[in-house]
């Protein structure tokens, strides 16, 4: 079959509308990825989508709209809360299920009595339904088991000669699938994270369940509430191996493999992957797909998906890193894991399903960054985290100590601030405050000074409170800026409203109103911390944010 490449030109969208009325399949690009397009009421037409990309009978396509006239007729009935959902999210990358309608052939409904429809965003897509006619099933446009295509030239590369045409439409904006939630059971069921996150739907829905499949491996002989669940996916042709650490300790664990495989050194991938993970053979080339903060710090070829705090980058890059670590010609990959936050579980959820759910969590202390705005709340959660047994490392408090201001340190604080700070050898704080507060250049030499006693005394707390087997909780206002971030494994944020955290600290601090209100406008927003977080407790009046920053943690230590 020859495969014609249209472009967005309105004489290319009439001929893809045509080719489709007519019965054939075309690629055309969406929001999410690239979808491969073919009449959905047209038994026939659905059969050559199956066909091109390989893919098992029984699993249903998405039936694509553009208004919402167009739903009633292909499902039995539609929910006050489908009707709510789509107010809310359409256009855009949700997919909702309902029980189908009798024009909906079995074919494309993969022989369930439902229907997953959408209302895509992007213009494109749009324009070749309306073109087209009719509704539009369209799955990804990759081979079936492959990553999905979010670019043209990928697109291309896996169909060219099996479909009509390709519809180049650039690089797809959000980048992983769409949200597919199924409202024909009881209760609202996530049963794919997409570019709609579980807060979002929980906004509209309220009540939300996540179903197990979303980040853990199907029981055996367990029915998938949804069928693609139950495939290997997304896969690149390397073996692929999510590493769950801290930044630091995933590239020490990382550029260990540098030099033991160019030796030869069976011995120590066996030890490095541990009895869970047997190779066949001793693979030839490793290769990392990590972070950009990471990049930088390997030994071995790195493909980066996006910045550690950036989900939606994330999520916008990592199909086509998928695609670049099989170019590079990766046998096995170890992938840096994501924060499963927010849009954040779709990029895990595909990574993991990708690795055919292979994680390798590295030893050590897991580290858990307890962050947030002061007056928050957050010494509350630490103290609560301590009664439960983690070791809880106060930074304030450790930077105000002897372990900090040891010898060396207030030496070299003399050459900078004068003899006089520290009379005898004994640090008068007041002094040295007088002296390094007066401006900007001289608050920044003591910080330059003092911070990496800090970071030392940290890190021998860590290793000391890690000693004793438990997570380690680093209690620090200023985790991100210090950059001690990296030993952090998982990010927990403690925020609370505005007035809450002025009535806090002109009660804890004695300040006036107008000094605390001071103190709150030079502080970060609570946002900087909660889209940095695994985790961000609301801390309102009750003992609620602690409980749950308590079961979180715990979660973690079980490696969740
Ligand atoms: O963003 C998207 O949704 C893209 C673009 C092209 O719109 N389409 C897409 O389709 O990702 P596909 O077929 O690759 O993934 C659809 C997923 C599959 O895992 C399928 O099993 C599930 O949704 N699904 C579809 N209809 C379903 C149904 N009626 N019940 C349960 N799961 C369903
Ligand atoms: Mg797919």
């Amino acid at each position: 079959m020859r495969t014609q490449t249209l472009c967005a030109a309105p004489e290319d969208v009439a001929r893809a509308g045509k080719i489709l009325r007519a019965g054939g399949v075309v690629a055309i690009p969406t929001e999410t990825v690239y979808g491969l397009a073919a009449n959905a009421l047209d038994p026939a037409a659905v059969k050559k989508i199956f066909a091109a990309k390989g893919r098992p009978a029984d699993n249903p396509l998405i039936v694509h709209i553009t208004r919402l006239e167009q739903w009633p007729p292909l499902v039995e009935e539609l929910p006050p809360a489908a009707l709510a959902l789509a107010e809310a999210f359409w256009p855009g990358p949700l997919t909702i299920i309902l029980k189908k309608s009798g024009i909906i052939p079995m074919e494309t409904s993969g022989g369930l009595d439902t229907v997953g429809v959408r209302c895509p965003a992007h213009p494109l897509a749009r324009a070749v339904i309306e073109a087209a006619g009719v509704p539009l099933a369209a799955p990804s446009a990759n081979r079936s088991g492959e990553p999905s295509p979010t670019d043209f030239v990928h697109t291309l590369g896996g169909l060219r000669g099996r479909v009509d045409a390709v519809l180049d439409g650039g690089d797809c904006p959000v980048g992983v699938e769409s949200t597919v939630l199924s409202l024909a059971g009881d209760t609202p069921r996530l049963l794919r994270p997409g570019g709609v996150t579980v807060e979002d739907l929980r906004q509209v829905l309220g009540r939300v369940e996540v179903d197990p499949a979303v980040t853990a491996m199907l029981a055996p002989g367990r029915q998938a509430a949804s069928p693609g669940m139950k495939y290997k996916h997304y896969a690149p042709k390397a073996q692929l191996i999510v590493v769950d650490g801290s930044p630091e300790d995933y590239t020490a664990w990382v550029n260990g493999w540098a030099g033991a495989l160019s030796a030869g050194q069976r011995a120590f991938a066996a030890e490095a992957l541990g009895p869970r993970y047997p190779l066949d053979e001793l693979p030839g080339r490793v290769a990392a797909l990590c972070f950009d903060e990471t990049a930088p710090e390997l030994r071995v070829p790195a493909v980066a998906y996006g910045p550690r705090y950036g989900r939606g980058e994330q999520a916008r890059r990592l199909f086509s890193a998928l695609y670049r670590l099989d170019e590079e010609g990766a046998d096995l990959v170890f992938a840096q894991r994501p924060s499963p936050a927010g849009v954040g579980l779709a990029v895990y959820n595909r990574l993991l399903r990708a690795a055919a759910f292979r994680v390798k969590r590295l030893s050590g202390p897991l580290v858990i960054g307890l962050v947030g705005p002061s007056g928050a709340g957050k010494s509350t959660v630490g103290q609560a985290l301590a009664r439960q047994g983690f070791g809880v490392i106060d930074c304030d408090r450790l930077t105000r100590s002897e372990k900090v201001y040891g010898p060396a340190c207030i030496a070299q604080l003399q050459v900078a601030f004068g003899e006089d700070i520290a009379p005898g050898g004994r640090l008068d704080r007041r002094r040295l405050a007088e002296r390094a507060f007066t401006d900007a250049s001289a608050a920044k030499r003591l910080g330059e000074i003092t911070f990496p006693w800090i970071e030392r005394a940290v890190r021998a707390e860590i290793a000391r409170l890690g000693a004793q087997g438990g997570p380690v909780v680093l209690d620090a206002p200023t985790l991100f800026e210090s950059g001690l971030d990296s030993v952090c494994a998982r990010i927990l944020a403690v925020t609370a409203p505005e007035e809450e955290r002025l009535r806090r600290i002109i009660l804890r601090d004695g300040l006036t109103e107008a000094q605390a209100r001071q103190r709150l406008s030079a502080q970060k927003p609570a946002q900087f911390y909660a889209e940095r977080a695994d985790l961000a407790v609301a801390n309102g009046p009750g003992a609620e944010a602690a409980a749950q920053a308590v079961a979180a943690a715990e979660e973690w230590k079980k490696g969740g």
